[in-house]
């Protein structure tokens, strides 16, 4: 039966001053597929160690359907887990590896071997039980190591970017193998990634970390739409971000050179100092028109650079005062591209601007 975790207030100095994680709350749920993200040194493998039980917070509790686990060892914990580098036992075959937890919880020869056996079928690696890791590819090491975190039947499985190590064609057959199998046994995984791509594509929830913080915790959409922090917004894909003073009505934000922006509908309507954001596909890009732009929702501008995506084209575009705003299209292959020098107007919905809480 997999199992809720519940991080209440956790924080974890080490030795030396460094707060790595910082009165960190989250509640993950039973049969969760959820990631935590963010950027090099956030606290992500620091998160996940004490949650298996590798490190020890420095105050807060970990729970585990409603038990406190805070200072129950690891190995008594019922969680498997799967580290960067895979950790597997160099010399041993890709059978005895799998086969490890088993022996350590003392189980006999023949369960060890039908669990083994099951396992490898589960990651599709029949057959391949007498080799050694380095007679695998990188993309096989990994399934090694996730049969071997799974063959305990866990309750939590706890992955620390299983994927790093692979090419993206093998990373996104990965992602989807693992996300099938881990509804498939119902798993709560908790998983951790720096690449926001991925977390968006597999996860029921995220958790975005920045400085041993929790900046934002929700589905996909709800962390790309409707991001609540300038970090998250920033972070999560590429995005304008717009900083300026409500103007004495308090229905549009004035940013500066000469551009104002209409606030959304849903706004509170004070004043003082706001950021906004507004996704680059949330903007549509036309031939420069002579017609004077709509205040708030649109502008003239000078195409800087083209990136062709191959799915979709981004550009960088200078507007007439000096913002520099990025545009994303999707190719329709049969519209054309525009080049730099390119006069253009942008247009764009009022309510498709995002204010952030800093
Ligand atoms: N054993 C340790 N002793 C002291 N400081 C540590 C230790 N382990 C990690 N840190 C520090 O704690 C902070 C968080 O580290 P952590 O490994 O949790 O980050 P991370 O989000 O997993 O980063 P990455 O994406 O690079 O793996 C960093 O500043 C790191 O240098
Ligand atoms: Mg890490």
């Amino acid at each position: 039966m997999s199992a809720s975790i519940e991080i209440a207030g956790v924080s974890k100095v080490y030795d030396g001053g460094v707060r790595a994680v910082d009165a960190v709350a989250m509640d993950i749920r039973q049969g969760e597929f959820f990631s935590l993200l963010g950027p090099s040194g956030c606290g992500k493998t620091t998160t996940l160690r004490m949650i298996a039980g590798f490190e020890t917070p420095s105050s807060g509790a970990i729970r585990v359907d409603g038990a406190d686990i805070t200072h129950v060892p690891a190995h008594k914990r019922d969680m498997g887990m799967v580290f960067q580098n895979y950790a597997l036992f160099p010399h041993r075959t890709v059978a005895e590896n799998v086969a490890f937890g088993l022996r350590m919880r003392g189980l006999d020869k023949a369960t060890i071997a039908a669990k083994v056996k099951a396992a490898l079928a589960m990651v599709e690696l029949s057959g391949l039980e007498d080799r050694r890791p380095a007679q695998l590819s990188g993309g096989q090491q990994q399934r090694v190591a996730l049969a071997r975190a799974i063959v305990i039947a866990p309750r939590v499985l706890l992955c620390d970017e299983p994927l790093g190590a692979l090419d993206k064609k093998l990373r996104q057959q990965m992602q989807f193998e693992l996300k099938q199998l881990q509804k498939k046994l119902g798993l709560t995984l908790v998983f951790v990634t720096h690449d926001q791509e991925e977390a968006l594509a597999m996860s029921d929830r995220i958790a975005v970390m920045n400085g041993g913080r929790v900046e934002q915790v929700g589905t996909p959409t709800e962390i790309y739409n409707q991001p609540t922090t300038r970090f998250v917004a920033d972070f999560i894909g590429d995005t304008n971000i717009f900083r300026g003073e409500r103007t004495a009505a308090g229905r549009s934000l004035d940013v500066g050179k000469g551009l104002i922006l209409a606030l959304p509908p849903t706004d509170a309507h004070g004043t003082g100092v706001l950021s906004v954001a507004l996704r680059p596909e949330k903007i549509r890009i036309a031939p420069r028109t002579d017609a004077a732009t709509t205040a708030g929702s649109s502008a003239h501008g000078i195409v800087e650079n083209t990136n062709f995506l191959g799915g979709a084209v981004l550009y960088r575009v200078t507007l007439e005062g000096g913002h520099r705003v990025l545009v994303q299209q999707p190719n329709a292959g049969t519209s054309r591209l525009f080049v730099p020098g390119n006069g253009v107007t942008l247009e764009w919905t009022p309510a498709d601007l995002v204010v952030l809480k800093d």
